[in-house]
């Protein structure tokens, strides 16, 4: 199977689909929230997916999504979320639902050749778009060691982080990184605690860099509030801690800082209505058949009906 869908029923119910509203999945994958979207759509509801990975969009051309005609996929990374939909003719303002299952998927992870895994042989690449960009090698042999150092203690809670990014610069001077083997050699020299779980903080922290993941959050959040539709809901999965609180700040404040902010006369202006209050978790039942789905964390908020929220 491509990726087993996460918090499947929960983010599809809290969608609060109308058959004929006009929707964006902006992380199809292998389509699984997507497919449930669909069946809550009549001939007249859309669902734009979005996905930057070439693999991804191998799985919109199955029958089932290319010769429905409510159903546009569109390969793109989904910080353009707002040029995309509105050269489909969206204007802002009128999507009913948009739905964001970050991070990257199980054939993602699991294809050696994409470098994601330290389970896996294979080239240090990590780009989802699988073409523009510096890949992680590129990333380890070329950043200073203080840039490395910041990437690792902020997207991997590394906490030898400089002592990692200066045996980084150390090494790659004789034996430049190229292959995932070459980053696990490292970490199983370096490692602090769980040997598994250094490797996939460190790991984990080269490929939001490589993807520019947090940047391209802050961007389509931002879309996002633009495109949707007063009472339009907003759902995100997240699996990583800066990402459920840019989300959760974002949701309260219109800013991933969180930092409340005023119209002209000084009242607080509150762009969302939380849906959930607290973030939601999978079942003990779901992690047990899911590993994934452990530290899944789920967001939701509704776009104010006043006008402030725009
Ligand atoms: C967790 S998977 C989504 C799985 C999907 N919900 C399903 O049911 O199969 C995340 C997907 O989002 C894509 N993705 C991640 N960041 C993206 C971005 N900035 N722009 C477009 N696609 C992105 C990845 O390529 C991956 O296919």
């Amino acid at each position: 199977m491509y990726h087993a869908p996460v918090l499947l029923h929960a983010s599809i119910e809290m969608l609060g689909i109308q058959a004929d509203g006009i929707y964006a999945d902006v992380t199809f994958g292998g389509g699984g929230h997507a497919r449930a979207i669909l069946e809550g759509l009549n001939s007249n509801g859309k669902l734009f997916a979005f996905d930057q990975d070439p693999d991804a969009e191998k799985n919109a051309q199955a029958p089932e999504f290319a010769n429905n005609p409510s159903f546009t996929f569109i390969a793109s990374n989904f910080r353009l979320l707002k040029r995309q939909l509105r050269s489909e003719g969206i204007e802002a303002g009128s999507v009913a639902g948009i739905l964001a299952d970050l991070g990257v998927s199980s054939f993602q992870l699991d294809t050696a050749e994409r470098g994601f895994s330290y389970r896996f042989e294979g080239p240090l690449d990590m780009r989802m778009n699988n073409q523009d960009g510096p890949t992680a090698a590129d990333v380890l042999n070329t950043y200073s060691a203080e840039a490395l150092q910041n990437i690792l203690s902020a997207y991997g809670e590394l906490r030898n982080a400089r002592s990692f990014a200066q045996a980084c610069v150390e090494l790659r001077q004789t034996n430049p990184f190229k292959h995932t083997e070459d980053l696990v050699a490292l970490c199983t020299k370096l490692f602090i605690g769980d040997r598994m779980r250094y490797m996939s903080q460190v790991f984990q922290a080269l490929r939001m860099e490589v993807n520019e993941e947090i940047g391209a959050l802050k961007d389509f959040l931002s879309d996002a509030l633009e495109m949707l539709a007063p009472g339009g809901r907003l759902v995100v999965l997240t699996y990583h801690s800066i990402e459920d609180r840019m989300v959760k700040n974002f949701m309260k404040t219109g800013n991933i800082q969180g930092q409340p902010e005023k119209d002209f006369y000084g009242n607080i202006t509150r762009p969302f209505d939380l849906v959930l209050k607290k973030a939601g978790e999978a079942t003990e039942a779901e992690v047990k058949g899911n590993s994934r789905a452990r530290s899944a964390r789920l967001r939701v908020a509704q776009k104010t009906k006043e006008k402030n929220g725009q």
